[in-house]
């Protein structure tokens, strides 16, 4: 799935499975989001929402804060809606719904400290374009399966672009804005 295209049709035969974060990436996101003191949150991929889940229930035990949550499958975003509802978290999440590349192109919070990339492997680098001039020196950003994103690798492993990275586990990017 290489092509900035084919993420289209892909997740459209995916759309009834949750393709969730592993369980040690979702504890993972909650101790970066404690950790960080995260206020405001962005995550590209959103599916039923279990990596939401651990990130705004950090937002939670932060004090509050809110968390851009982004889907284009509506059954899913209803899915994940009932999730966050059931969760007692949905007044922290504003979810997005469409294609991120729109969604991510306007209204962003001045500071953003922490960026979740999971959504098409293809647009990881695009999906930073949006958003890198609001992560704050600090921010955290994880990237699942970026295996699949060599550009993305490239960037954020080249500490003159602003980062400081190391794989993580097995499927994990992890990253820091410098
Ligand atoms: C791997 S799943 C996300 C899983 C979720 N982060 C979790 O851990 O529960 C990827 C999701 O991203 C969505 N997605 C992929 N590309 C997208 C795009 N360009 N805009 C919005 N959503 C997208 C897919 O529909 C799919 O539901």
């Amino acid at each position: 799935m290489r092509s900035k295209t084919d993420h289209l049709e892909y997740y459209g035969r995916l759309k009834d499975f949750p393709l969730p974060v592993s369980r040690e990436t979702g504890t993972l996101l909650y101790m970066l989001a404690r950790s960080c003191c995260a206020r405001s949150i962005v995550e590209f991929g959103t599916s039923f929402g279990i990596s939401t889940l651990h990130l705004a229930a950090a937002l939670r035990d932060n004090g509050g804060g809110h968390l851009i949550a982004t889907e284009f499958e509506p059954s899913k975003i209803d899915r994940a809606s009932k999730n966050f509802t059931e969760g007692g978290l949905i007044d922290l999440v504003e979810i997005r719904e469409g294609d991120a590349l729109q969604t991510l192109s306007s209204g962003l919070p001045d500071r953003i400290d922490l960026l979740l990339l999971d959504g098409a492997k293809a647009l990881y680098c695009e999906v930073l374009d949006l958003v890198e001039s609001r992560l704050r020196p600090g921010a955290f950003l994880v990237a699942d399966n970026a295996d699949y994103s060599p550009d993305y690798l490239a960037r954020v492993r080249s500490p003159e672009n602003g980062y400081l990275s190391v794989p993580f586990a097995a499927d994990v990017e992890l990253s820091m804005r410098t």
